[in-house]
């Protein structure tokens, strides 16, 4: 899908680098190491730069993707933002679908985070009852972003988890 010049597509793993890794994944890494000391970026404290070993081992070894889409400015052909919605194990639902997003400080504020999540869960929502999201309670920007998406899904939340909100994203 391409929207003001900014392709959204789920990562590609036909082309890929010497070690097998995809070269969205090491542009999604390179995008991430960006962002970093960013003051969006204070709700996922974070302070060394991801190493490709450890994209290999999280999101290829640990936590295969059920689903990884990425945005694509179309200038500078960079990823300028990332959606991941992996499999984790939650105390109180067992396994679940849980979301990430991430997008670099340039190109916050166009739309281009609700886009990406909607587009990444309703390709999940094919296989998993629902979508799980966590974030920290002053997070505004994703609070915003739920909001948004409970005009196409059903959207159970906010409800405190830890002090963080806990939201749950079904088809209607
Ligand atoms: C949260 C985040 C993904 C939002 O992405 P984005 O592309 O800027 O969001 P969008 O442009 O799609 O914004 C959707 C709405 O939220 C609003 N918004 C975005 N950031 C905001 C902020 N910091 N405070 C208040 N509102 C905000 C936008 O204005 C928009 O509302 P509008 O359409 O009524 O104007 C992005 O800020 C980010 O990458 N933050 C750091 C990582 C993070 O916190 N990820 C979430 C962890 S669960």
């Amino acid at each position: 899908m391409v929207k003001d010049e900014i392709t959204y597509r789920p990562v590609s793993w036909e082309t890929v680098d010497a070690q097998g890794i995809p070269t969205d994944l090491e542009k999604t890494r390179m995008m991430l190491n960006a962002c970093l000391g960013h003051k969006s970026l204070r709700f996922i404290p974070r302070k060394k730069p991801f190493e490709i070993v450890e994209i290999r081992q999280e999101w290829m070894e640990n936590n295969p993707a059920l689903a990884h889409w990425i945005a694509i400015d179309e200038g500078s052909e960079e990823v300028i933002a990332s959606t991941h919605i992996g499999r984790a194990i939650d105390d109180e639902h067992g396994k679940i679908a849980f979301l990430s997003v991430i997008v670099s400080p340039a190109f916050q504020g166009k739309g281009v985070g609700v886009t990406l999540c909607r587009l990444i869960i309703e390709d999940v929502l094919t296989t998993e009852a629902a979508v799980y999201v966590f974030t920290d309670m002053e997070n505004m920007g994703m609070k915003k972003i739920v909001d948004k998406l409970a005009s196409h899904y059903l959207v159970h939340g906010p409800e405190d988890r830890d002090g963080r909100s806990k939201y749950v994203v079904k088809d209607r």
